[in-house]
C-alpha cells in the first residue's frame, strides 16, 4: 500500500509527500515537488540524508555490515568468483555463462592494446607525477581515440566502450608504472588472466621469463572484487552527475577517477600506509596518534577509520583483514606494519571517542598491508581501486543512462551573500 510523509511547514503550509520502498524495505521520503509546491528546498549538505537516485546494482546495510552486489553477498563473490565475472554481474545485471563470459573475455583481451600513440603521452608526465594524475589524463584522453558515442541501445556501442576502458585501464595503469620506474613497456598478453595480465605488464622485463605467483594473482583478484561498486560513494555520484550532462562514458569515468583520489575516499589507502610508517618511524607510540585522532585541532585523523555508511563493520575489511595473514604467510612477508595496524586497530575499538562515533576499519585499513606484499608501490594503490571500481562506475554510468528519467544533476542552494548593491567605480572604492 503507497503512503505518503505529511509535511507542516511555517505558515500552516502542509504538504503530502509520496514514500518510496526499496526491495530491502529502505524507505525515502520523494521530495521532487516539495520547491515547486511550498517554494521550500531540502538542506543536507555531504548528501547524507539525500537519495539520488534508486539503482539495482548494489544494496549495502551499514547498520548490519551487508554489502551485496546484483543480490550475491560480497563474501561469496570474493571466495568464488574471478573479478571478470564480477565487472559482468555488476555492469549486465547476471552472472555471465560460460558463453558469455568467453565472449567478454574475448573482448577484452581484443581492447587490451592502447593506441601507438598514447605511449607519447607517457613521456610527457614529470618524473614527479602521481599514478592518478596520469591515469585520469589518460582515461579522459581516450575520448579523442574512441569519440563515438557510448549508446546503450543494444548496438554494441557501450559494449565496446565498457570492454575498452576496463582493458586498457589495466594497461594504462602498468605502463605508467612501468615509466616511472624507467622500464620498457610490457604489451599484454591474451592468454593471462586478467589479473595476471596486470601483474606482467607491471613487473616483466623483457630479459627475464615472468610467471605471475598464483598467490599474488588470487590476492589481485580478491582485493579488485571487494572494490567493484559500493553504491553512491563520492566517486560514483561524480560519475553519475558528470554523465547526467551527457558526458561521455570516457569523461564521466575519468571525473570519478578524480573524486576518488582524494584522502577521504580512495587515496586513503596510500594515506593509510604512510600514517603506519610514520607511527613506526615515531617509535610506534599508537596512544599519541590516538589522542591526536581524537584533537580536532591537530587535522590529523586516523585513515583507514570511520566511514559514511557502515556503523558497526566494513565486510570489505573483514575480508580483507583475513587475507592479509594468509597471503603475507603464503608468500613469507613478514610487514611490522600489520602487526602495527593490528594493536591500532584494537586500540582504537576500545576507545570512547571511536566507540561512541561508531568508527571503524574501513576498506582502505588492511588493503595497503597486501598491495605492498605483492609489490605495488604506495602511490599506485589509489590506482590500483580505480581498476577494482571501474565496473561500479560503468554499471552505474549505464543505469543512468538507461533510466528514461534521470535528469542533469543540479542541486539548488540557500544563498547566504551581500543582498543587492550597486557597483562602485574603482576611484570611488575604499
Ligand atoms: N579519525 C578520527 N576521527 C574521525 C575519523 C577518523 N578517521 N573519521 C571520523 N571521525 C570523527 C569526526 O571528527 C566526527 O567527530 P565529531 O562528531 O566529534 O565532529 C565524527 O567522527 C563523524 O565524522 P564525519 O567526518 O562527520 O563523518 P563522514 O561520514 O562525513 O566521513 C569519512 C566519513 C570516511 C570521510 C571519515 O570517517 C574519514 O575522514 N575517515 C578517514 C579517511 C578514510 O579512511 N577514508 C576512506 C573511506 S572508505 C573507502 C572509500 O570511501 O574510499
Amino acid at each position: 500500500m503507497s503512503q505518503n510523509a505529511v509535511l507542516h511547514l511555517p505558515g500552516d503550509q502542509i504538504i503530502e509527500l509520496p514514500v518510496l520502498s526499496g526491495s530491502e524495505n529502505e524507505k525515502a521520503v520523494d521530495i521532487s515537488k516539495l520547491r515547486s509546491k511550498t517554494g521550500y528546498i531540502t538542506m543536507d549538505p555531504g548528501y547524507g540524508n539525500t537519495g539520488s537516485c534508486e539503482s539495482s546494482i548494489t544494496f549495502l546495510d551499514g547498520e548490519k555490515g551487508i554489502l551485496r552486489y546484483r543480490g550475491i553477498p560480497i563474501e561469496q563473490l570474493a571466495s568464488q568468483a574471478s573479478f571478470v565475472e564480477v565487472a559482468y554481474l555488476i555492469i549486465y545485471g547476471k552472472l555471465p555463462n560460460q558463453t558469455e563470459l568467453d565472449a567478454f573475455t574475448g573482448k577484452l583481451n581484443h581492447h587490451a592494446l592502447l593506441h601507438e600513440d598514447m605511449k607519447h603521452f607517457f613521456s610527457s608526465f614529470s618524473g614527479q607525477a602521481h599514478p592518478m594524475a596520469i591515469l585520469s589524463a589518460m582515461v579522459a584522453s581516450l575520448s579523442g581515440y574512441y569519440p563515438e558515442e557510448s549508446a546503450t541501445d543494444g548496438t554494441g556501442a557501450f559494449d565496446a566502450n565498457a570492454a575498452r576502458l576496463i582493458s586498457k585501464i589495466r594497461t594504462l595503469a602498468a605502463f605508467s608504472y612501468k615509466k616511472s620506474v624507467g622500464q620498457p613497456f610490457i604489451y599484454p598478453k591474451d592468454d593471462l588472466s586478467y589479473c595476471a595480465n596486470f601483474m606482467r605488464m607491471m613487473f616483466a622485463v623483457p630479459a627475464t621469463d615472468y610467471e605471475p605467483d598464483p598467490v599474488v594473482v588470487d590476492a589481485l583478484n580478491l582485493l579488485l572484487i571487494l572494490h567493484a561498486d559500493h553504491e553512491q560513494n563520492c566517486s560514483t555520484a561524480t560519475v553519475r552527475t558528470v554523465a547526467s550532462s551527457h558526458a561521455s562514458l570516457f569523461a564521466s569515468v575519468a571525473a570519478g577517477i578524480l573524486a576518488l583520489w582524494g584522502p577521504l575516499h580512495g587515496g586513503a589507502n596510500q594515506k593509510v600506509i604512510e600514517m603506519l610508517e610514520m607511527i613506526r618511524a615515531d617509535g610506534g607510540n599508537i596512544g599519541k596518534f590516538i589522542d591526536m585522532a581524537k584533537d580536532k585541532d591537530s587535522g590529523f585523523r586516523i585513515m583507514g577509520f570511520g566511514h559514511r555508511v557502515y556503523k558497526n563493520f566494513d565486510p570489505r575489511a573483514t575480508v580483507i583483514k583475513k587475507a592479509c595473514d594468509n597471503v603475507l604467510t603464503k608468500l613469507g612477508v613478514q610487514d611490522p606494519i600489520l602487526d602495527l595496524a593490528k594493536q591500532l586497530e584494537e586500540i582504537a575499538l576500545s576507545d570512547d571517542y571511536f566507540v561512541e562515533r561508531k568508527l571503524y576499519p574501513n576498506v582502505d585499513f588492511y588493503s595497503g598491508i597486501i598491495y605492498r606484499a605483492i609489490g605495488i608501490p604506495v602511490n599506485m594503490f589509489t590506482v590500483m581501486f580505480a581498476l577494482g571500481r571501474l565496473p561500479g562506475w560503468i554499471g552505474q554510468w549505464k543505469e543512468l543512462m538507461d533510466d528514461p528519467t534521470h535528469r542533469i544533476t543540479r542541486p539548488r542552494q540557500i544563498y547566504q551573500g551581500q543582498t543587492e548593491v550597486d557597483y562602485v567605480p574603482i576611484d570611488k572604492r575604499a
